[in-house]
């Protein structure tokens, strides 16, 4: 075996797992290792700041416990998530874009009646969300599913105010009808900060960065037989659109939500007038439709 030197550092370290059985782990493991090592030689290391990242990671993973995973934050803050996300659900421009799914996913969404208001505290400002999940050439998806979450009009999700919000307040699960259409009512969410009181926020105030995202609902659409989406619907007046801490806008996801005066239309919905809307169309591919490629996106033929 070739001995260790500075110049033949990654190979030598990659022929370490030459024997790898799975071919896969040996391709990631040699990749991990070139990258990491041109990186080390690229900023000439020292000891000092490799002791503080190892202490970093080392709290990082400290303050993971069942409810906060911080190490998922840090690969948030790192465009990570976003790019393994983004990589694995390549639309082609057909079907609608995934984002992360985010920490706060943790219990499941109470099955709702379209129509409802999972505003249940009726607090904020109330809004009437309309939609409808299809395929990529328009078939209507009946009895999709729509799972829905959102943070309240001060920015924080229900599992984060116990003491203060219903349980379960702001989120729900429908079923969109025969026409693939879904509609529900809710309030107007507000940017927030991620969690910055761990590692991470360390990370991002030493960077000055702040830890804000910009104001959301978080969908997962599924329907049998079509690739399930993860993904928000932005609010297109939120601050931090264009700063997101995660990395997660992408434009076709904003909307707008415009004020409605129409006190018959909101007699119809069940809303004071005036009222705000949005509507956001949802594109599912086909389970069996080949993914897109990075390559053939932009090579051309
Ligand atoms: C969220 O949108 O819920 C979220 C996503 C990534 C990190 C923190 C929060
Ligand atoms: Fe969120």
């Amino acid at each position: 075996m070739e001995l260790f030197s500075e110049d033949r550092s990654a190979q030598v370290v990659a022929a370490s797992f030459a024997n790898t059985l799975d071919p896969r782990l040996r391709q990631l493991l040699a990749a991990l290792v070139r990258h990491l090592h041109a990186f080390a030689k690229e900023v000439e290391l020292t000891e000092q700041e490799w002791g503080a990242a190892i202490d970093f990671l080392t709290r990082t993973g400290q303050k993971c416990d069942d409810v906060r995973q911080e190490f998922v934050l840090l690969s948030d803050v790192l465009g990570i998530s976003m790019l393994v996300e983004t990589i694995n659900h390549r639309t082609g421009g057909t079907s609608t874009e995934s984002t992360v799914l985010g920490p706060f996913h943790m219990v499941e969404s109470p099955p709702r009646e379209l129509g409802d208001n999972i505003a249940l505290d009726g607090k904020g400002e109330l809004c009437l969300v309309t939609g409808r999940v299809t395929g990529t050439d328009g078939e209507p998806l009946a009895g999709a599913l729509v799972d829905v979450w959102q943070a309240n009009e001060n920015g924080f999700y229900d599992v984060q105010q116990p003491d203060v919000q219903p349980e379960r307040n702001l989120r729900g699960l429908f079923t969109a009808d025969e026409d693939g259409r879904f509609w529900f009512r809710t309030i107007v969410p507000r940017y927030y900060p991620i969690p910055d009181d761990g590692p991470v926020g360390e990370l991002l105030a030493a960077t000055s960065r702040h830890p804000n995202r910009p104001a959301h609902v978080h969908f997962i659409a599924t329907a049998s037989g079509y690739r399930p989406v993860t993904t928000h619907l932005f609010v297109d007046d939120s601050p931090y659109l264009n700063s997101d801490a995660v990395f997660g806008v992408k434009e076709s996801l904003i909307r707008r939500f415009p004020l409605i005066d129409d006190p018959a239309r909101a007699a119809e919905a069940g809303l004071p007038n005036p009222f705000r809307t949005v509507h956001f169309d949802i594109a599912l591919l086909r389970a069996d439709q080949k993914q897109p490629t990075q390559r053939n996106r932009h090579d051309g033929p």
